[in-house]
């Protein structure tokens, strides 16, 4: 189970009656994945384009269409589950209901329960080009916002409706992605937080390289967490085969001293330096201008080692947080202290390499954290984002202790 802040919290998920409103069936399931409590209420236009029962054996709760119904607590529970509810989310939002919102009418379940909620909303506009850019829609959705709702802007694309234009429902994982960042403490907030992930490449030849076996998600999920919780992200990452986190800057690189630089010259703007990246400690000597070609004998390669990016952050920091990640495959303590200590760092985040939940490609890490005040902290095996949001936790009391400005 990934713990994010969606965990065991009550959401509400409001469907209104656009074309898109299938995506919101895959949005409720990835809200029940991460633990998440949902209640749905759709508009009547709604059930023209999904039925409720699709949403009601997902949710595995009754879903409120009307305020009129007559069975169980269907009369008051508007009221309820505002009073519940965590955050709500509305996905697709049509424009007659951005325009209801807007001016507080409440002339069904979903207009009339919005009216009661207190907790913070995000509003997921979906319609047609003409229509979104209409003035009266843009005022609109301008009010909402100086309401206190996040308006998550839709894309821009081919529309169902033929053209092209904003209007476009982001996908599930990208509201997901929104929702959670509205939802997290903001304790990073105006901090500057540069993040290194995945593998560097040494070339031997133009078809070979030394490189390891680093996936970037552990990097990947410090980066979308950081942004999450308010931080400026900066995600330095050697090749990978993700998708860029939203709302942060990627700095793609390859081999080391390509790292080196993008990391040197960013150092002295960031308030917490946070290195995931597996480096090669050694490239070759040389890199053959042609593909070595295979004889009846071995090769010999030389090699020579590669810029100790995070000894060299050690040495250069002055305001920073900085914090490492070592990967071993034995004597794990030894390691990572002594690590900790000659790298001039605040925290390291250690693990062993081996067991099938732990390590490079796996999508969970048993971690310990071992702190510069000689403190350290077991942590149980967990999801990488909740491991990347345990170790932002420590950043953020850190960074609160020493007062960076
Ligand atoms: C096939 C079809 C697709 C529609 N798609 C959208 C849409 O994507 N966005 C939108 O704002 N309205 C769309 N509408 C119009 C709304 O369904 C209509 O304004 C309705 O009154 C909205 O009701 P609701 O806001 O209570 O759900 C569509 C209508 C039809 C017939």
């Amino acid at each position: 189970m990934k713990k994010t802040v969606l965990y065991n919290k009550n959401i509400v998920l409001g469907v209104c009656g656009g074309i898109a409103a299938y995506k919101s069936v895959e949005l409720l399931r990835r809200l029940v994945k991460l633990g998440a409590r949902v209640r749905v209420i759709m508009t009547r236009s709604a059930t023209r384009f999904v039925g409720p029962m699709t949403f009601e054996v997902l949710s595995e709760n009754p879903v409120c269409l009307d305020l009129f119904e007559e069975k169980d607590d269907a009369a008051i529970r508007h009221i309820a589950w505002a009073e519940a509810a965590h955050g709500v989310v509305i996905a697709p939002a049509t424009a007659n209901m951005v325009a209801k919102l807007t001016h507080g009418i409440a002339d069904d379940a979903l207009s009339t329960f919005m009216l009661a909620v207190t907790c913070p909303v995000m509003i997921c506009p979906s319609m047609n080009s003409n229509m979104f850019e209409h003035p009266a829609t843009q005022r609109n959705l301008s009010r909402l916002k100086a309401d206190g709702c996040r308006i998550l802007a839709p894309g821009e694309g081919e529309l169902a409706c033929g053209t092209t234009g904003p209007g476009r429902l982001p996908e599930p994982e990208a509201m997901v992605d929104r929702l959670i960042s509205f939802l997290s403490p903001d304790d990073l907030a105006g901090k500057n937080v540069l993040v290194t992930a995945g593998p560097t490449r040494e070339a031997i030849d133009p078809v070979r390289f030394i490189s390891n076996p680093s996936s970037g998600k552990m990097g990947y999920a410090i980066a979308r967490a950081a942004e999450n919780r308010g931080a400026r992200v900066t995600l330095v990452t050697g090749p990978v085969a993700l998708a860029p986190p939203l709302n942060v800057e990627v700095v793609p690189v390859v081999t080391v001293d390509d790292m080196a630089q993008a990391v040197f010259s960013r150092l002295e703007q960031s308030h917490v330096v946070v290195k995931v990246a597996a480096v090669s400690d050694y490239r070759p000597v040389k890199t053959e201008t042609h593909k070595i070609k295979k004889g009846e004998g071995g090769v010999q390669l030389a090699l020579e080692r590669t810029t100790d990016i995070l000894k060299t952050v050690g040495q250069r920091k002055s305001h920073q947080i900085v914090v490492g990640f070592a990967a071993e495959t034995r004597d794990m303590e030894n390691h990572a202290r002594k690590k900790l200590e000659e790298k001039r760092m605040d925290m390291i985040a250690a693990n062993l390499i081996g067991p099938p939940d732990s390590g490079f490609a796996s999508d969970t890490n048993r971690m310990t954290l071992f702190f510069a005040d000689g403190r350290k902290e077991d942590l149980e095996v967990m999801d990488k984002d909740a491991v990347a949001h345990l170790i932002l936790d420590r950043v953020a009391e850190l960074v609160k202790q020493r007062a960076i400005p």
